[in-house]
């Protein structure tokens, strides 16, 4: 086989492999995360949104361009120089190689944002609480695409779902 075909057989594989981790790489509809960071959660330069599986970084970008800090981890190599490469020279942005389902989100995260899939509903449900309850803060989650099982949206718009996080000793105290 020839260097080029190694080439392509290696990218389709490195695509490929994603799937077992996550969603496979499709970018979110650039005009539907817009009306979602205006009507869904009204996203400002106060906020910090981290991105899990954050592909080309479209949404990154998105939530900048409304002031917010956006932090994305992406697992395909590509796709991380693809998304530092189309973001560059915005220090607003950062792109983080890493499987998101292994990573600490940072304490200051206010808004996560994830292209979810059925499959990983439940286990996107686990981590964001062990994050809220490690990190004592509440956060919000939007969903693109699967709702979670257990957890009731506060809103919703077209595909995309609003759920609030937050930390279990606060919800204890509060019953
Ligand atoms: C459906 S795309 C969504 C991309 C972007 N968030 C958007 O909404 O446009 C899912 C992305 O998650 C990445 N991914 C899948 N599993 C992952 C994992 N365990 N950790 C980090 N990224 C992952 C894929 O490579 C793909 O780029």
């Amino acid at each position: 086989m020839t260097w080029w075909l190694w080439t392509i057989l290696a990218i389709f594989l490195l695509f490929g492999f994603v799937i077992v981790r996550g969603a496979p790489y499709v970018p979110s509809h650039r005009r539907f995360v817009r009306l979602a960071f205006a009507q869904l959660y009204k996203l400002s330069d106060k906020d910090v949104l981290v991105d899990l599986g954050s592909g080309d970084g479209i949404v990154l970008r998105l939530a900048a361009e409304r002031g917010a800090k956006a932090i994305g981890y992406e697992l395909n190599p590509i796709l991380v120089a693809l998304s530092r490469f189309l973001s560059r020279g915005n220090p607003k942005i950062t792109t983080k190689p890493g499987d998101m389902w292994l990573v600490d989100l940072p304490k200051e995260t206010t808004i996560v944002y994830a292209f979810s899939v059925s499959r990983d509903a439940r286990r996107l449900e686990k981590k964001i609480q062990q994050t809220v309850d490690h990190n004592g803060r509440p956060v919000w989650l939007i969903t693109y695409g699967a709702k979670l099982k257990t957890k009731e949206p506060v809103r919703t718009l077209h595909a995309h779902s609003l759920y609030l996080f937050e930390p279990q000793a606060l919800q204890r105290g509060r019953a």
